[in-house]
C-alpha cells in the first residue's frame, strides 16, 4: 500500500514518448535505479544501466523483454576511477547521445573503520560521490551535445539529519584520514556532497540546455543494506515488514527520478533539491517533502562551499593534472 504522503509523478510524464533518447542509469540493477529504467525502457527509451555486477544486470534486464525499448548492460564500479574512465569511454564509442543521466547507485560500507577504494577514497564516499562526479565529468560534453538534457544525483534525507548535527562536507578531510570514522556519517557527508554538487553543476551549466537536481527517493524497500555485515542484513530484513507503514515500494520511490527526468518544470529550478516524504526529517515542516524543496540543512545550500567542494573533488579525482 501506498503512503498517503508519496508524490507521484504526473501521468502525463509516463505517457510521453521516449522513443530514440538514450538514458544511463548507475546502479540499475536493483531497488530505485532498477524501477527508474524499467518505466524508461517502457516509456520507449534505450536505457544504458551501468551495474558493478554485469550478471545481475543481465538478470534484470530480461524482465524488461516485452517493453517497447531497449536496454544493454556495461560494467562500471564507481568506487573505482580506472574503471569509471573505462565506462566512460567505451560509453561515447558506442552512442552519441545521453538525454538523461541518472547517478543512482549508492551504498553505506559499514564498518567500525574506514574501508578505502584503491584510489585512496573513503569507501562510502567512493561509491556515492567521487565516481558519480567523475563519471558525470566525463561525460558532460555530450550532456550539452544533447541538450535539452538532464542530470539527477541521489542524495538521502540523511544528508539533513538534525538541527543539532548538520552534516557538512570536510573539506580538510574529505576522506576521513584525521578524524575517528564513523561509516554512517560518512554516508551523510557524501549525500550533502551529493546536494552540493548537483548546485555547483547547475550554476557551471546555466544556458547549456543541461538541467541538474539532487533527490530523496523516499526510504525504499530496495537492497539497501544487503551487502553489509550479518547483523545488518539481519536488521534490514526485520525492519522491512516492520516499516512498512513509513517506507515505500521501490516503484513509489523511482517517482521522483522520473519527475526529475520527465517532467516540464524542471528546467525552471536547475540544480534543485527533490524530496519525497520521510518521517526521518527532524524538522517536521519538510516531512511531506517537496518536488522541489529547500534542504532544511543550510551547509547543503552553500554556494562557496559548493564551488570549493568541486574545485577540490576536480583535482583528487585527477581532472586538473
Ligand atoms: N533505500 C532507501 O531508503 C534510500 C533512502 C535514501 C537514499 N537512497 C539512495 O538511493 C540510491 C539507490 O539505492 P537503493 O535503495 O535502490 O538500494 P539498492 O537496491 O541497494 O541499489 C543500490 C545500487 O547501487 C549499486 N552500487 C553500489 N555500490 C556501487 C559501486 N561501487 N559501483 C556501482 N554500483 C554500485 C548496487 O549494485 P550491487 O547490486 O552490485 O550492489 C545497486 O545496483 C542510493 O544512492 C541510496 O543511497 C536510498
Amino acid at each position: 500500500m501506498a503512503h498517503k504522503n508519496t508524490l507521484w509523478t504526473d501521468e502525463a510524464d509516463l505517457n510521453k514518448d521516449l522513443s530514440g533518447k538514450t538514458y544511463l542509469i548507475t546502479g540499475a540493477n536493483s531497488g530505485v535505479g532498477l524501477e527508474t529504467t524499467r518505466q524508461l525502457v517502457k516509456q520507449g527509451a534505450h536505457v544504458v544501466m551501468a551495474c558493478r555486477r554485469v550478471d545481475a544486470g543481465e538478470d534484470a534486464r530480461k524482465t524488461f523483454q516485452d517493453l517497447k525499448g531497449t536496454s544493454e548492460v556495461m560494467r562500471c564500479d564507481l568506487a573505482d576511477l580506472a574503471s569509471v574512465h573505462a565506462f566512460a569511454e567505451d560509453f561515447k564509442s558506442k552512442h552519441t547521445r545521453l538525454d538523461g543521466l541518472g547517478c543512482n547507485a549508492g551504498a553505506v560500507i559499514m564498518g567500525n573503520d574506514a574501508k578505502y577504494s584503491k584510489d585512496g577514497f573513503e569507501m562510502t564516499l567512493a561509491a556515492n560521490y567521487f565516481g558519480h562526479f567523475l563519471l558525470t565529468e566525463l561525460l558532460l560534453d555530450m550532456l550539452k551535445a544533447s541538450a535539452p538534457s538532464r542530470v539527477y544525483i541521489i542524495s538521502s534525507v540523511v544528508h539533513a539529519n538534525s538541527p543539532a548535527k548538520r552534516y557538512n562536507v570536510n573539506l580538510d578531510d574529505l576522506n576521513w584520514k584525521a578524524r575517528p570514522y564513523s561509516a554512517f556519517d560518512a554516508y551523510g557527508e557524501a549525500k550533502v556532497a551529493s546536494v552540493l554538487y548537483a548546485m555547483e553543476l547547475a550554476e557551471r551549466l546555466k544556458g547549456t540546455g543541461v538541467t541538474t537536481a539532487s533527490i530523496h527517493p523516499g526510504w525504499a524497500r530496495s537492497n539497501f543494506g544487503s551487502g553489509g555485515p550479518i547483523w545488518m542484513r539481519a536488521a534490514m530484513a526485520l525492519a522491512r515488514p516492520l516499516t512498512r507503514n513509513w517506507s515505500d515500494s521501490n516503484w513509489a520511490s523511482a517517482q521522483t527520478s522520473l519527475h526529475v527526468l520527465l517532467n516540464d518544470d524542471v528546467p525552471n529550478h536547475s540544480g534543485a533539491y527533490y524530496s519525497q516524504h520521510s518521517v526521518l526529517y527532524r524538522d517536521p515542516e519538510c516531512r511531506k517533502g517537496g518536488w522541489p524543496m529547500e534542504t532544511p540543512n543550510p551547509n547543503a545550500r552553500n554556494m562557496h562551499t559548493a564551488r570549493a567542494l568541486v574545485a577540490k573533488t576536480r583535482e583528487m579525482v585527477g581532472l586538473d593534472t
